[in-house]
Order: structure tokens, then sequence, then C-alpha cells
């Protein structure tokens, strides 16, 4: 008989779980196969999350159809993963729609071998033709010049920077990549960067979104469609590229990224070595993925700095006080960033509170794990929220506004903060970081020597409107700014 009470106590106890240890993380109850669809907020899913942890913590699970994702928010827990645990929640999670795309070659969504060997390539490349050189720095001062007189042609009429901003920081991939910049008026280039933007609006569409749960319902979806063809039309285009390059190809003076990865892979084949990670495929989807990781999220967040500066007119004083005091009519280089400490702190508040990459990228995990208590299974997909960690109540004294002096102390002089990671944190953090934020500080200050940013006539500052669109990258909305020339 007690047997039979200990089966029974055993059976229906609901506390009774030989997995008890390895309780998953928290979350709302999920419908049978919606899952939390009908909770999630579709044109801004972040936003949901970042209410379900208010409720269920800073580790909880939801499920996106009938996909289950674990949400890591706030600065504490997001660092921990990513930083401390990275070599746990540092794979990728390709959607499923990237994953007909990039069939898992590249550095952006691929794992592995293969994500470690085009990582480091691209990284010592994006070193030796781009970041932490004086020839980039020159590179980017150059377009500075072009991005100027595209704004002078508009004489202080109201106009949308998008495409002139998209053009600029465009030429700066193409120069690290192909080793030469376009005119912003040639069409093969406009088309280049155009279907880019394209792609990347595309991969937040709804749609799409919804194509990820439920793939063999929406495999017709205009938006999954319209995907391939912008992407095969940008392969199309950039083998044409690699002809032309590998035509005149001089292994002694590689021109950019594409060159020294034609030169690797010719002597990995010379030495009989033909298994290598340097094939055709990974050369294709790494370029691809350098243009479409490092032109939309800089150009937007440089967008985003114009924006704000016509919101607040009294921070862009402060910003064209300082330059005009430390700098005053000479072209800005990397190295006053020390001296121009208001300045510095206002692009990284801009960074801060625009927020454009609310959840990462996907991650997955390599490895079953109990984190921070919670048993969480390999293989699943993760989403560290870094929009929570960015507006983080416990990290920022005023999270959701616009206070440059979040990064300055109390003799005014620009403090670093642990909680500041735009670019994210651990082994997948973004790989174009210091390109970035070299563009960001040299686009930005020269724009504010040479102009003064307001709203159209008519709109008041306040009329301005910080509504991101939302995608993969939060976007400011469509609208005008004039550029009323101040040299
Ligand atoms: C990944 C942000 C510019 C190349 C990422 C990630 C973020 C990010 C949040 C995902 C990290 C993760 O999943 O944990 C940004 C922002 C930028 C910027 C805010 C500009 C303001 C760039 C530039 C490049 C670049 C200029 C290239 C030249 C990449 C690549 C990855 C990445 C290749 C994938 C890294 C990997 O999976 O190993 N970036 N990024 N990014 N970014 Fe950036």
């Amino acid at each position: 008989a007690l047997t039979v009470i200990l089966l029974i106590y055993f059976i229906f106890t609901p506390s009774f779980n030989s997995q008890k240890k390895q309780k998953g993380p928290p979350g709302p109850r999920p419908l049978p196969v919606l899952g939390n669809l009908l909770q999630l907020d579709l044109k801004g899913p972040y936003k949901t999350l970042l209410e379900l942890s208010k409720k269920y913590g800073s580790v909880f699970t939801v499920y996106l159809g009938p996909k289950k994702v674990v949400v890591l928010a706030g600065y504490k827990t997001v660092k921990e993963a990513l930083v401390d645990y990275d070599d746990v929640f540092g794979d990728r999670s390709p959607t499923k729609i990237v994953h007909e795309l990039t069939k898992g070659h590249g550095v952006l969504w691929s794992n592995g071998d293969s994500w470690r060997e085009m990582r480091r390539f691209a990284l010592t490349k994006l070193r030796d033709f781009g970041m932490g050189k004086r020839a980039c720095e020159d590179k980017i001062i150059e377009e500075c010049q072009h991005l100027i007189e595209v704004f002078k042609k508009f004489k202080g009429e109201a106009f949308d920077t998008t495409q002139a901003i998209n053009c600029a920081v465009s030429n700066i991939i193409c120069s690290i990549v192909y080793g030469s910049r376009f005119e912003y008026n040639d069409p093969e280039f406009t088309s280049l960067v155009d279907r880019t933007n394209r792609i990347v609006r595309l991969g937040g569409s709804r749609s799409i979104q919804m194509y990820e749960m439920f793939p063999s319902i929406l495999k017709w979806t205009a938006d999954r469609k319209e995907g391939f063809k912008l992407a095969a039309a940008n392969k199309m285009q950039n083998l044409a590229f690699f002809s032309r390059l590998k035509e005149t190809l001089n292994p002694q003076m590689c021109r950019g990224f594409v060159d020294a990865f034609l030169v690797r892979k010719q002597n990995l084949e010379e030495s009989g070595i033909t298994n290598s990670h340097f094939h055709d495929d990974n050369l294709l989807i790494t370029v691809m993925n350098l243009f479409a990781a490092g032109t939309e999220t800089t150009s937007t967040t440089l967008r985003w700095g114009l924006l704000l500066m016509a919101k607040y007119p009294k921070i862009q004083n402060e910003v064209q006080e300082e330059l005009r005091r430390v700098i005053g009519d000479r072209q800005v280089q990397v190295a006053d960033r020390k001296n121009l400490p208001f300045t510095d702190a206002v692009i990284h508040e801009i960074q801060r509170l625009s927020s454009i990459v609310p959840t990462a990228l996907p991650h997955k995990t390599t490895r079953d794990v109990t984190f921070q208590g919670h048993f969480i299974e390999k293989g699943t997909t993760v989403f560290p929220l870094l929009t929570s960690v960015l507006h983080d109540p416990n990290e920022w004294e005023r999270p959701h506004s616009f206070f440059p002096a979040h990064f300055l102390d109390k003799e005014k002089k620009f403090v670093k903060r642990d909680a500041f990671i735009p670019f994210s944190a651990g082994r997948r953090i973004c790989l174009g970081e210091s390109l970035a934020r070299m563009e960001l500080f040299l686009f930005f200050t020269t724009l504010l020597q040479h102009f003064r940013f307001t709203p159209p006539p008519g709109v008041s500052e306040e009329e301005l409107d910080l509504t991101p669109v939302v995608s993969i990258t939060l976007s400011p909305s469509i609208h005008k700014l004039c550029a009323v020339s101040q040299m």
C-alpha cells in the first residue's frame, strides 16, 4: 500500500519532477501552435519583451509561434550571459530566410570553424584596410567632404538626409571591401546601396517575422520573394565586381578585402589545400554581410544624431560651441576626441537613446546550461535585449530622455559607462565597432562644424517625432531637416 501511495504522490504532485533542478525560465503561458503570438506587439516586439521582463524577471521564455526563445534583460544579466558565459551564449541562431539565403556561410549568421575563420580574417582585413588606420581616417574625411557638398546643394532648404548619408557610409565599406569609392549618382552604386537597405528593412517586416514562425504556410509571401530577388541582384552585382577585381589582381598590392581574400584562397589552393573555408560562397556572403551590417546601422545612427540636434537646439549649441573653441575651422581628426568631452558624450547618448538594435541578432546556446538558476537547453534561441540595458533604470539617471550628462562627470569630463553596449558584448560583439565609432565621430563633428540643423519651416522642435520605425533596427521615421550653412 505504501508503494502505491508513494507512486500516486510522485505521479500527481506537480512539484515532483525528476528534472526539478532543470526548470526552464518562467514566462507567459503559450497557446498551442500560436505560442505567445497574441500577446506580442508585432509593430514592436521588443516593447512586449520589455514589458514581460517587468513581470517575469531578467531571464524568461516566450514562444514566437511554436518557436521557443529565451530573453535576457537588464545590464547585469545580459553582461553575465554574453561576457561571463560567452562560450555558452555565443552561437548565432539564423532566421529561416537568412539560412535559405546564406546557407551557413559568411560571418554574420554562421557558426563553428567557418564563422571563427571568417571573423578573424574580416577583423584583420578591416584593420589593414580600415579601422585603426590613418588611411581609413583619411577615407572618412574625404567622404565627409563629399557629403558636405551634397548638403550644401540644398541651400538650407528642408530635405531628407537619408540617401546622401547612406551613400557616404556605404562608400566607406566600398573602400575597405573593393578598394574604391563611387560617385553618389553612379547608378551601379546607388542600386547596391538601395537594395542593401531594403534587405535590412525587409528582414524585420511583419510577414518575414511570421514566416519565421510558420514557414510552410507563409512560403509565398511577397516580402520573402522580394528578399530573394534583392539578394540575387546583389549577388550578381558583387560577382561582377569580383571578376573585374580578379582581372587586375596584384598579390603584392591588395586594394581591399576582396583582393586579400582572393590571394589567400589562391595561396591555399597552390599549397594543395582544397577544403579550406576560403571559398567563393564565403567571399560573397561575407562581403554582403559587411554591407548589410555596416551601412544601415551607421547611417541610421547618424540620422538619429541630426534629428536629435534639430530637436534639442541647446545641446546642438553646446556641441557647436565646443567644436568652435577646440577645433575652429580646421578638419576634425580622431585624435581630437579626447579634447571634445561634451561632443563625445552627445554621440554616446545618441547611440544609447536610439538603441538601434534592440534585441541584438538572435544568439543560440552551444550546450545545456543552468543560468541564474534556470535550465536552458542546448540549441535554444536567445535574445539579448540590448535596449533593456541601454535604458536600464538601475544604470541610467534618465533612461528615456536625451541626457548627454549620462557620460559626463562633475568636472564635465567624459566618462565611460559599462552599460553602454549598443554594439553588444562577448564573442559576437559587433565586428565593425571601431570603424563605426570612427565614422560616427568624424561624420557627426564635421557636419556640425559646417551646418546648423533645424526643423523645416513651420515645424516646431516639439513636433519632430522620435517614434522609431521598427525593423531589425530602429530608425527615425521619414523626415526632412534644414542644413543651414555656417562656414
Ligand atoms: C554585429 C551593432 C556597425 C559589422 C552587430 C551586432 C550589433 C551591432 C548589436 C550584433 C551583436 C550580437 O548579436 O550580439 C552595430 C551598430 C553599428 C554597427 C550599432 C553602427 C553604429 C557595423 C559596421 C560593421 C559591422 C560598420 C562592418 C564593417 C558587424 C558584423 C556583425 C555585427 C560582421 C556580426 C558579428 C558576428 O556575428 O560575429 N553589430 N554595428 N557593424 N556587426 Fe555591427
